[in-house]
């Protein structure tokens, strides 16, 4: 028996006794066999028996440039000779200065102002406080009400979990969550029942096997329902913009809902929505950020001559490359301004964490910007998604996937949606786990990937060399003709 053999029963014992994981039915946990991840390099995860496996995850949505990069390891070096970590309450450090600098050039329009905290979820709580400080600082403290997308997810703390109510997740917790008002989000697979489809719509017809149009892509639809969602928002807005701090999006694409996709222009018109009410607009860019989508920032899809940026923009996950837990909630001047007066006005955004503004994040953050540049970064995603989308297309044919009921794609962010037959959608039954088993069994073949729901999520690292690419499609496209039954 060799070390790891050993190894492995006794952490995954140990495991069981004492960790107790994010987001998993423990019972059930512990009645498996665990995969104990032990090193990583590349696009590559290895087990503690040494077994490989393609991070189709990117490590839950965060790593951009690979694991182990050379100049992200030697950065966080560097910064460790000088010092791993000082406080920003009453001090400044150096990478914390220079990370701001960087991303008030970097992020769009006038965003300027950066305020550092440790988790995606984090940055929104610090968005929510800034702009209910900002209203009340500007005379107007009835503006301190929410209003979101259904379906959004913007992180696990008390705030982020009410302006992103799930009912599965947090219906236990009612009592500790203020109420906001949610609006529909531009779902063209589940849209509101009481939204009427146009009577163009092509969803559901198959014409030829290659020429099938999924709902997410079926303009006339996708059109309808966007107006829809915005007519709700500018009724709502209409009546309750003098109680209304901010609109809260998770631009372009709202990833744990199960990769809801909006139509070109969605964010631009929520913005203007959002201008024209005088309420701010708060971009969670948590999960879109970082190149995701196919630009820096999710924002700059909708970016015209009316729409430069949001007021307030959230950051974490992809900041640091992946390798450190870091979060930015950045904004305007003007925003920020209305925070400064004398001592007595008390206008202090009594906010904080002790690990804000990590001197190692940071130093893995600038490495990690400046790899954008240096490896054409965001030109390599552009070939990955069209490699993506053309190779997806597969999945279009009825008779070979049965079970494929849509396909949404937003740069390296895919949500492929599973249920019972394409014609009636009928989801699987939710004990049967479907696309939880159907991940399973790709882990023998060298992938990790996660679903959310029956929604199966492809999220490759975005620096991922295009072989291992098409080696982690060739998989996904594989397992999904087969039957689905576990
Ligand atoms: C859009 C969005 N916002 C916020 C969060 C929360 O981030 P964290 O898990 O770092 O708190 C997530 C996490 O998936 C997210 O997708």
């Amino acid at each position: 028996m060799t070390a790891s053999d050993s190894a492995t029963p006794s952490l995954a014992d140990l495991d069981h006794r004492h960790v107790w994981h994010p987001f998993t039915p423990m019972l059930q946990w512990r009645q498996q066999p665990q995969l104990v991840i032990d090193r990583a390099h590349g696009p590559y995860l290895f087990d503690t028996d040494g077994r490989r496996y393609i991070d189709g995850v990117s490590s839950l949505w965060c790593n951009v440039h690979g694991h182990r990069v050379p100049q992200i390891d030697q950065a966080i070096r560097d910064q460790l000779d000088h010092v791993a970590h000082t406080t920003l309450l009453g001090l400044a450090s150096p990478p914390s200065i220079q990370l701001a600098a960087t991303l008030a050039r970097i992020t769009p329009g006038d965003l300027n102002k950066v305020f550092y905290s440790d988790a995606g979820a984090t940055a929104v709580e610090v968005a929510l406080k800034m702009a209910v400080g900002y209203w009340h600082h500007c005379g107007q403290p009835r503006k301190n009400k929410f209003v979101a997308f259904q379906g959004a997810y913007h992180g696990d703390t008390t705030g982020s979990m009410s302006i992103g109510y799930c009912d599965l997740f947090h219906r236990l917790f009612g009592p500790m969550i203020f109420p906001v008002h949610f609006v529909p989000a531009p779902d063209a697979s589940h849209p509101p029942t009481s939204f009427t489809p146009p009577p163009t719509q092509t969803s559901t017809t198959t014409t030829h096997n290659h020429s099938y149009t999924w709902p997410s892509e079926d303009i006339a639809l996708t059109d309808a329902l966007a107006q829809y969602c915005l007519d709700q928002l500018e009724d709502h807005l209409r009546q309750h913009a003098h109680e209304t701090a901010a609109v809260v999006i998770e631009p372009v694409m709202q990833g744990a809902a199960g990769m809801i996709c909006q139509p070109p222009g969605f964010v631009r018109r929520v913005a203007q929505l959002a201008r024209q009410y005088d309420v701010l607009l708060i971009a969670d860019e948590v999960a879109v950020g970082f190149g995701r989508t196919g630009k820096m920032f999710a924002c700059q899809h909708d970016q015209d001559d009316t729409f430069q940026s949001p007021d307030i923009m959230c950051l974490a996950k992809g900041i640091t490359g992946g390798y450190l837990p870091l979060a930015a909630t950045i904004t305007t001047d003007r925003i920020e301004q209305a925070f400064c007066g004398t001592i007595d006005q008390r206008r202090t955004l009594y906010h904080g964490h002790t690990y804000t503004g990590n001197a190692l994040a940071c130093a893995a953050a600038l490495a990690s910007l400046d790899l954008f540049d240096t490896n054409h970064l965001l030109d390599h995603i552009d070939r990955s998604a069209a490699i993506i989308a053309d190779r997806l297309n597969a999945l279009r044919d009825p008779d070979r996937y049965p079970y494929v009921v849509d396909v949404r794609q937003r740069g390296l962010m895919v949500g492929i949606e599973l249920a019972q037959d394409r014609q009636s959608r009928q989801p699987f039954d939710p004990a049967a786990r479907t696309a939880a088993n159907l991940c399973l069994a790709m882990r023998p073949k060298g992938l990790i990937i996660r679903p959310l729901g029956d929604v199966l999520i492809l999220m490759p690292i975005p620096a991922m060399p295009q072989d291992v690419l098409n080696t982690m499609l060739d998989t996904v496209i594989d397992a999904l003709s087969g039957p689905l039954t576990f």
